[in-house]
């Protein structure tokens, strides 16, 4: 019997914004989580920060995390057969407390039913589109409480994505063969499909049919989604779901690399959304900070080290902790 793999649930969201500043300030103090790490983008040739928000300790499934590209140039284009919207979990009593905070913060919302579900779709400053999504089920995850975002009210990590195709099948057969996906429901042109475990978050995927819409970028560039992370818990079981996509004939897929706090392929799905499959390592986000620290320091990886002049050249960032 071939072996698919276990799929947890989401481990992170991932996407290119504009200025650090802007991208700090919507995400700490407009949404109320935790600046969690602060390292640089370990691909590529030029310096570019990556930020990481999420709850207390930067649990799986919590993380949002950001390559501010503005500084840089670089643009990208927002379209069809990309990830399109970043959708946030809250208790679905938390709703109208959200819609004045975004209101108070100057961000336009429109309230839309969908799945069932009460959303308030708004955009990044970089134009992402985000939604928060009241969620009807109880969800265990600790929210970060050091906020102004009073904690019942407090995001509490993904619920998942919605990814904008021309036509569904493809990306379908993708999620329901390769990920183990169960088809949920459809309304009109959107599509929820449910993966993972019991014990995983965020295990929410969507699609939308835009057939008209032009095609996104997939390079980095300000404004647009990079990727999905799931979570796979062990290298063993990362092989495993590698090899069980590789196997249908999905071979876009990459070798594992070293992220530093946690081990990933990546796989461009028909759909064009990239999706990575990560596991955390043991030390995760404490490799380089302890638990009460982290945060507060700027993380330069191992490889980065005879580098730090050109990253003290990236923008400054005011920040609410104080980083050393
Ligand atoms: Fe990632």
């Amino acid at each position: 019997m071939p072996n698919p793999g276990t799929i947890v649930g989401t481990h992170h969201l991932t996407f290119c914004v504009g200025g650090a500043q802007e991208d700090y300030d919507f995400h700490v103090r407009t949404l109320g989580l935790k600046s969690v790490k602060k390292t640089v983008l370990f691909d590529g040739e030029i310096p570019i920060y990556h930020l990481y928000y999420g709850n207390r300790v930067g649990d799986a499934s919590t993380i949002l995390t950001a390559f501010p590209y503005r500084q840089a140039g670089w643009m990208g284009k927002r379209g069809t057969n990309q990830l399109r919207t970043l959708n946030l979990a809250v208790p679905k009593e938390a709703i109208g407390f959200w819609a004045d905070r975004l209101q108070a913060a100057g961000i336009e919302r429109t309230e839309v039913e969908r799945f069932r579900t009460q959303r308030l779709e708004f955009a990044h400053p970089c134009g992402i589109p985000y939604a928060i999504v009241g969620e009807t089920d109880p969800d265990p995850r600790e929210p970060y409480a050091g906020s102004d975002v009073p904690v019942e009210h407090a995001i509490r990590g993904a619920f998942g994505t919605t990814t904008s195709v021309r036509e569904p099948e493809p990306m379908d057969f993708f999620l329901r063969e390769g990920m183990n996906a169960e088809h949920v429901s459809s309304e009109g042109p959107h599509h929820q499909y449910r993966i993972g475990t019991a014990d995983g978050h965020g295990r929410i995927i969507e699609l939308v049919e835009e057939p008209d819409r032009p095609q996104g970028t997939w390079s980095f560039g300000e404004g647009t989604i990079h990727h999905q992370a799931f979570d796979v818990s062990t290298p063993e079981n990362q092989l495993r779901v590698k090899d069980y996509i590789v196997g249908l004939g999905f071979t876009d897929v990459s070798d594992v690399k070293d992220r530093g706090y946690f081990f990933s392929v990546y796989c461009r799905t028909p759909g064009g959304a990239l999706f990575e499959f990560a596991y955390s390592t043991e030390a995760g986000f404490l490799i380089d900070e302890a638990e009460d620290e982290l945060g507060t320091h700027m993380c330069i990886p191992p490889h980065w080290e005879d580098r730090r002049a050109e990253i003290a050249q990236l923008e400054p960032i005011e920040t609410i902790e104080t980083v050393v």
